[in-house]
């Protein structure tokens, strides 16, 4: 997730893009750039990995560049390293074409070798560079076909140029010699066009220009902006002029770096569907198989592995814990889940057979990576889930699957917990595929479930209103108390996690079936109990087993809040509050049911008057032991 903003007016371009990426920076930090048409005629580029304060740096010992259209970009790295070659804006052959990308190309291998067979050279290892190097060949042909006029020659390049991406994209891009102009596109990928006076703006959010005009417009999708400072044409890839929507921004600058919303927060629950849907993207190849991100190894070494351990810390673990459920059932393996900091400790038995599968959204926390390393001296074979490209763990393991959650802010994990569970449930079929466990129909019909999952998170967000009220309301609680069975237990383990982390308050989470050897001597008069239900469908008898949990807690004082799917009756004489979801396949039940425990967190600590984003005593990374 990368943050973009585009410039074309009457003030230095410089100023408002470096503003702009200022305010974007939430949604990358891995490298950052920006393209200027300067009044002497070049088109100047200057970028830097890491954060925007090097680029600053970078641009304060250049001196000014005077010019009023440029763009910015701000990176989170998808394909390839954070590094100033991989940074953003990207160039054509002849340094003519700039180009900065949000999304992923998917199609970028196939089209980078066809672009290489006609000589074009590449010098980055980005998705983004081949649309630079498309759009200079599709431009050189309009050219040819229909002669002179450069602007609208570039345009049509441009239309044509979306048209052969594959993927999810926000592209905008500039020519040397159009200084008045930029170009705007997207398809699943944000992009908002800003109106000023004698002056417009595009980007990924509105917070890139709130600072100027409060007056935008929506591009919708597989659409393509002309911006000018006097004027904005939009059309579909077609060339066919739209009507796009214009919409006043009801909110200030000082709430933009949370795209509207009050708290990074909030915003990472409602990114869950998207995230989702980015960890899923172009996973199935056209033979069955998943695809990893990095492979340094073999389908043979795949094949050899007896045993999985899943090493990982605090939700990241939870996800951990979910796994074990899928690669048991999927792969008939045994599989293990260590707290890593615990792991090397305990002297486990490792060998060359073992798969070791490290869980990490940063990439950096020491406790997972000690964990690694010490799989490694083992012999064990390393794969690593995790959030943020160029990492360290995922550098240091054999294989690499990333979840394309994008940069999450709060502290508390949210989207990146959702991800992580679906990556995992990738890596399972993964292991299923080669040691022949699951056949390629059976495969695809699970995909094919996991890709319903985005609309199904959706629902649960859409009907989550009542949780906040009951959060509001059980605030002054003391303690709360979370019980599953199967995968609804490390469900609960995330919903008690996640309110001490927020809310500062007594949580447990417990396997329900435990609960009668001592956790119920906790239930006292009104004590909350939350109850993740599985659904009455599934092939075992848990359904019944947990309805009488849920009688042996109520019986004892309880206020019972059963969260339990869409049509399940039988817990209605029993829940004093009902929280609906629907009905998913049952080892997918952690995708639906941890949104309302992540939203019932959340409120509660807010009603507490507490701080979401930055919880006390916690780090988002953390890299000590
Ligand atoms: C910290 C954070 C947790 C996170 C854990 C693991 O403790 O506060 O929210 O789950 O680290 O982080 P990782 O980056 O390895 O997933």
């Amino acid at each position: 997730m990368c943050g973009i903003v585009g410039y074309v007016g009457r003030q230095s371009a410089l100023d408002v893009a470096l503003d702009g990426l200022h305010r974007l920076e939430y949604r990358g930090y891995d490298s950052a750039g920006v393209a200027i048409l300067d009044t002497a005629g070049a088109l100047v580029i200057e970028r830097r990995a890491g954060k925007l304060v090097n680029l600053d740096r970078a641009l304060a010992e250049l001196g000014p560049i005077p010019g009023t259209t440029g763009m910015g970009h701000t990176r989170w790295a998808t394909h390839g390293g954070p590094t100033d070659q991989n940074a953003h804006p990207h160039t054509d052959c002849l340094g003519m074409i700039a180009v900065v990308h949000n999304g992923i190309i998917e199609n970028f291998t196939a089209l980078r070798d066809e672009l290489e067979r006609q000589g074009h050279m590449f010098r980055s290892d980005t998705d983004t560079e081949v649309a630079a190097h498309l759009l200079e060949q599709m431009l050189r042909g309009r050219l040819a076909e229909n002669g002179a006029d450069l602007a609208a020659a570039f345009t049509e390049a441009f239309r044509r140029t979306c048209r052969c991406l594959d993927g999810s994209f926000t592209l905008l891009a500039v020519h040397r010699d159009l200084p008045d102009l930029m170009l705007g596109a997207r398809r699943n990928s944000p992009l908002v066009v800003g109106l000023g006076e004698g002056e417009n703006f595009l980007a990924s959010d509105v917070a890139a220009f709130i600072a100027h005009t409060r007056d935008a417009v929506e591009i919708g999708q597989d659409e393509v902006v002309e911006l000018r400072a006097d004027r904005v044409t939009v059309t579909d890839l077609d060339g066919s002029v739209t009507a796009p929507r214009h919409y006043h921004v009801d909110w200030d600058a000082a709430a933009a770096q949370k795209g509207g919303h009050p708290y990074f927060m909030l915003k990472e629950i409602l990114e869950q569907p998207l995230a989702v849907a980015d960890t899923l993207r172009g996973r199935l190849t056209a033979d069955g198989a998943i695809s990893l991100d990095e492979e340094r190894l073999s389908p043979q070494d795949f094949r050899y592995v007896d045993k999985v351990f899943i090493v990982a810390c605090g939700t990241a673990y939870h996800a951990g814990l979910i796994a074990k459920y899928a690669i048991e059932h999927w792969t008939r393996m045994p599989c293990e889940v260590d707290i890593a900091s615990e792991f090397r400790y305990r002297d486990p038995v490792l060998d060359r057979a073992t798969l070791v599968v490290a869980i990490s959204q940063s990439g950096e926390t020491l406790d997972t990576l000690m964990a690694v390393k010490h799989a490694q001296e083992q012999k064990a074979r390393v794969l690593a889930i995790c959030n943020t490209n160029g990492s360290t763990i995922p550098r240091e393991s054999d294989a690499v699957l990333y979840t394309r959650a994008g940069p999450e802010v709060g502290v508390a994990a949210t989207k990146t917990f959702l991800t992580q569970c679906v990556a995992t449930y990738l890596v399972a079929l993964h292991l299923a595929r080669v040691r022949g466990t699951l056949f390629g129909d059976e495969i695809g019909r699970v995909v094919e479930d996991l890709g319903g999952m985005p609309a199904q998170i959706e629902k649960v967000l859409d009907t989550v209103e009542p949780v906040r009220a009951l959060a509001r309301e059980l605030a002054d609680s003391k303690s709360v108390l979370f019980l599953g069975r199967h995968v609804g237990y490390p469900t609960a383990l995330e919903g008690a996690l996640k309110l001490k982390e927020l809310a500062y308050m007594h949580a447990e989470g417990f396997p329900a079936g435990e609960l009668k050897h001592g956790p119920i001597a906790l239930v006292e008069d009104g004590t909350p109990v939350v109850v993740c239900v599985p659904s009455p469908l599934g092939r075992n008898t848990l359904h019944g087993k947990v309805i009488s949990n849920i009688q042996e807690v109520r019986a004892r004082g309880a206020r019972t809040i059963v969260i339990a799917e869409e049509g399940d009756d039988a817990v209605l004489p029993f829940a004093e509050h009902v929280i609906r979801v629907p009905r998913v396949p049952s080892l997918l039940f952690p995708l639906v049911a941890t949104v309302p425990l992540q939203v019932f967190a959340c409120e509660l600590a807010l009603a507490r008057g507490l701080d979401v984003d930055q919880p006390r005593n916690l780090a988002k990374s953390v890299t000590v032991e």
